[in-house]
Order: structure tokens, then C-alpha cells, then sequence
């Protein structure tokens, strides 16, 4: 045991409200039933986000469509809650495309930004019935061109032109910088350029230009990158006019990034939206545009799920204290990759009314570790984490994990992928994915085939 005066209690979070939807008797319940790991996700805070993320817009002139970028989370039932939202979809594959149209999602609520933009790629996507399509490379335009040829029937695919305004981006995860991969420069010098693509698309009869898409990163808390690109994009706007007075751009799409609660408070969607409506309404005023898009993955569903692990083992030495759970960077790779600071919190007993519990201290400097025989598998802590009473056997819940999680679980040391519970909208809780078996990665590694 640790000597009282090698104790200090962590301070407890004061700032924050994490989203602890689920109560400490159904933790208990659940894990019961489905052992842990175990992913939970809530179905009203999903709503809540799509609903706070629009009227965050809401001063803008225009129309606001808000898409789920599903790369962030494309649990099936996730997926379908959107769907009774009404809100559009962010597909960038074909793997997702099958998901959206397995969930029986409209192809007029799909915007496909591609990276590969390659030809059978796009005859799938246009066969698909999908209209809305961001470019990324004049060889994109020309696939896209292509495969509209060969689809043919019905109207021009809408095409939008990603551009990477070569803004700088404070952020987590940034897109946007000199010699990115994503998406063409205004003014690169050669074919790959808008201004290139511009007047390709304004001479042809098998696509309609219809606007601009821009995604500077993710988690960006500094919101100056946004006032920045879009002066870009007005004056290149201004410039192309003065060429093409017939130059008109519908909609404008301005990516993703809006930020979540990790370690440090961030700004609402509203004061983010605060810092750029102006500029946005200045753009549609002058150029005549009638919609604006926002992409958003973490936002929306960051903050739906918890993920919950049991402690397995605990060593101290040193006046510190080694914390072992049954997860690790395998089902929350970006608490390795990035750092991440999920706010961490010990499930409290739940105890009859007679019990009596004495408060376990915490050990000055706590380690929460993953179950990884890997140096990285160390979980960074978030300001408010609280992991006083981390003793085994108890449950550790992890915030906020909803975004880039489950997308990215993998097999290393042959761990299984967790199983995935939602807590519907009546309140009760359901199976939305079952766990993997040790025997179906077996076989699915080529075990059957040996
Ligand atoms: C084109 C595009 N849009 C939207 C997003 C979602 O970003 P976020 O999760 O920060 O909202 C991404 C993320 O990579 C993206 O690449």
C-alpha cells in the first residue's frame, strides 16, 4: 500500500461536463452482458449535435446543409440516426458508398470527395445515382468527364473543385499547406490548378460546375484560417469573373474540422460560425451563392460514445502507479497517433443504500496503460480525467471516443474488435455490432487455409 503522505487526491473536473448518458447501474449491467471492452453510443446526442451544428450556420442567406463526414464513425446505426436528421453524407470510397446504400441512405444526400479519383471508381459512384461530386486533380476532372460519358442519361454531375488554399491551420490534424495532397492550388502554374479546371468545366456539356469545397483539418481551434481562405477564395473569385462574367458558383463547401472537448475547453459551433458568417454571407451576396455546406465527423459524433475497460493490473513503484486496462491504442489508436487526452473517469460501485464505501486515494502520479506489449500503448490524460479508486477489477470509461475510433480498430497482438451497444432515443440499450471472435480472425488471417 502507499503511504498517506506519498497521496494526493486529483483535482476533480470543474469545467467540463463530460456525457456520462449512461448510468453507473446499467454500466455494470451491460459489461455484465457484453464483458469489456465495450464501445456505448448515444443516439439523442447524436441528434443534438446534427441539430446544434445546422442552427450554428443558421445566420447564413442562404441554404445550410450539414454532412456526416463518415469516416469519423460508420457504425451502420450510427448512420441511419443521421438519416432521420435529414443531414447529407461525406463519402470518400467505395467501401462507404456500399454502407450508405446498404443503409438505403438517398444518393441526393451523398457528397463524394474521392482522393483516388480513378474512372471505375466514378462510373460506380454515377451509377449510384450520385450528383454531388468534389475533384481534386485536372486527372480527376477528366475521369469524372469520362465516366459521365459512359454513365450517361439524366443531368450533368454537379462538380465542385477542392482547393487547398495554402492558408496556415493551428490545428490538430491540418489539410491545408503548401504542396498538400489534397485538393489543387487557385494558381499552381500548371493543369492542376482551379483556374485550369475552372475553364475546362465552363466549356463542357458533360459536367456543371457548381462550386468550391475547402477542408483545412481537424480540431481546429483557431478559426483564422477560415477568415483566410476565404478572402483567397473571393479574390480568385473576382479574378475568374473578370474572365468569365458568366462565372457563377452555387455552393460553397468549407470541409470539416469543427472541434470537440479532449483536454482544453474549445469554442462552440456557434463561435465558430460567429467568425466567419459575415464573410460567408459578403461571398454568396456578391457571387450569388445559394448553398453552403459544412462537413463534420468529429463533432458529430465525438462525444456520443464511451468506451469502457476493466482494469486488469496495477503496479507501483517510486511513488507511481501503473494502471492496466483491457483496452489499448488498437481500439483508440489516436490516444497513440495523436496524443489524444481522452478524459478518462473510474465507474463508481454501485452500492446497496447499507454499504459503506471508504474513498481510495490516488497515487500521486497514476499511469493508465492499454494492454499492448508496445511502448506507445500509454494513454494520455486529459485535465479532467479522475482516476482516484483505479483499483482491479474496476471499469475505466473513456470519453469523448466517438470520432476515428472504432474506424481504425485493429488485430495487432490478435485482439478482437470490441462490440458496440446504442442507447436509443426511448432509452433503451441495444446491440448495434457484435464483438469479434479469436476464431473469426483466425480464419480471416488464412488460418482456413493452412
Ligand atoms: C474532406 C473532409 N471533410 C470533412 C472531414 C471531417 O473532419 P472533422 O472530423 O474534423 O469534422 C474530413 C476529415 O478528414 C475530410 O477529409
Amino acid at each position: 500500500m502507499v503511504e498517506n503522505s506519498q497521496i494526493q487526491l486529483v483535482e476533480k473536473p470543474t469545467t467540463v461536463n463530460l456525457n456520462r448518458f449512461v448510468k453507473p447501474i446499467d454500466i455494470n449491467k451491460l459489461v455484465a452482458q457484453y464483458g469489456t471492452p465495450l464501445y456505448l453510443i448515444d443516439e439523442d446526442t447524436l441528434h443534438a449535435k446534427a441539430k446544434e451544428l445546422h442552427k450554428a450556420y443558421s445566420k447564413f442567406k442562404g441554404q445550410v446543409k450539414v454532412a456526416y463526414s463518415i469516416k469519423a464513425n460508420f457504425t451502420p446505426a450510427v448512420v441511419k440516426a443521421f438519416m432521420r436528421d435529414g443531414i447529407a453524407f461525406d463519402l470518400t470510397s467505395l467501401g462507404e458508398l456500399y454502407f450508405i446504400k446498404q443503409c438505403k441512405a438517398d444518393p441526393e444526400n451523398v457528397i463524394y470527395t474521392s482522393v483516388t479519383e480513378e474512372l471505375e471508381e466514378y462510373i460506380e459512384v454515377l451509377q449510384s445515382g450520385v450528383r454531388r461530386i468534389v475533384v481534386s486533380s485536372f486527372n480527376g476532372m477528366a475521369n469524372l468527364s469520362k465516366a459521365a460519358s459512359k454513365v450517361g442519361g439524366g443531368a450533368a454531375p454537379l462538380t465542385m473543385i477542392r482547393v487547398n488554399p495554402e492558408v496556415g491551420v493551428k490545428a490538430e490534424v491540418r489539410a491545408s499547406y503548401r504542396n498538400s495532397k489534397f485538393g489543387v492550388p487557385f494558381n499552381g502554374g500548371t493543369i492542376d490548378s482551379a483556374a485550369k479546371m475552372i475553364k475546362h468545366l465552363m466549356g463542357s456539356d458533360l459536367l456543371k460546375f457548381e462550386g468550391f469545397h475547402f477542408h483545412l483539418g481537424s480540431q481546429i481551434t483557431d478559426f483564422s484560417c477560415y477568415t483566410h481562405a476565404l478572402d483567397k477564395m473571393d479574390a480568385f473569385i473576382i479574378k475568374m469573373k473578370k474572365e468569365n462574367p458568366a462565372f457563377q458558383v452555387n455552393t460553397f463547401d468549407i470541409g470539416g474540422g469543427t472541434p470537440i472537448f479532449y483536454n482544453d475547453p474549445v469554442p462552440t459551433p456557434a463561435q465558430m460560425a460567429e467568425n466567419h458568417i459575415g464573410k460567408l454571407n459578403q461571398l454568396a451576396e456578391t457571387h450569388g451563392t445559394s448553398t453552403l455546406m459544412i462537413e463534420s465527423g468529429r463533432f458529430l459524433v465525438a462525444e456520443s460514445a464511451i468506451l469502457v475497460s476493466r482494469i486488469v493490473n496495477t503496479k507501483e513503484y517510486n511513488e507511481h502507479k501503473i494502471v492496466i486496462v483491457d483496452a489499448g491504442y488498437h481500439i483508440l489508436l489516436d490516444a497513440a497517433l495523436l496524443k489524444q487526452e481522452y478524459p478518462q473517469e473510474v465507474v463508481p460501485v454501485v452500492l446497496d443504500s447499507k454499504d459503506k464505501t471508504t474513498a481510495l486515494a490516488t497515487v500521486k502520479n497514476t499511469h493508465l496503460a492499454g494492454r499492448l506489449c508496445d511502448t506507445y500503448d500509454v494513454f494520455p490524460l486529459s485535465k479532467v480525467s479522475n482516476l482516484s479508486e483505479s483499483e482491479v477489477g474496476r471499469y475505466v470509461s473513456f470519453y469523448n471516443v466517438g470520432a476515428y475510433s472504432v474506424v481504425f480498430n485493429m488485430p495487432f497482438h490478435c485482439q478482437t474488435k470490441p462490440p458496440i451497444v446504442m442507447k436509443d432515443s426511448d432509452g433503451k440499450f441495444r446491440l448495434v455490432r457484435k464483438g469479434t471472435t479469436h476464431d473469426q480472425l483466425f480464419r480471416e488471417e488464412g488460418g482456413e487455409l493452412e
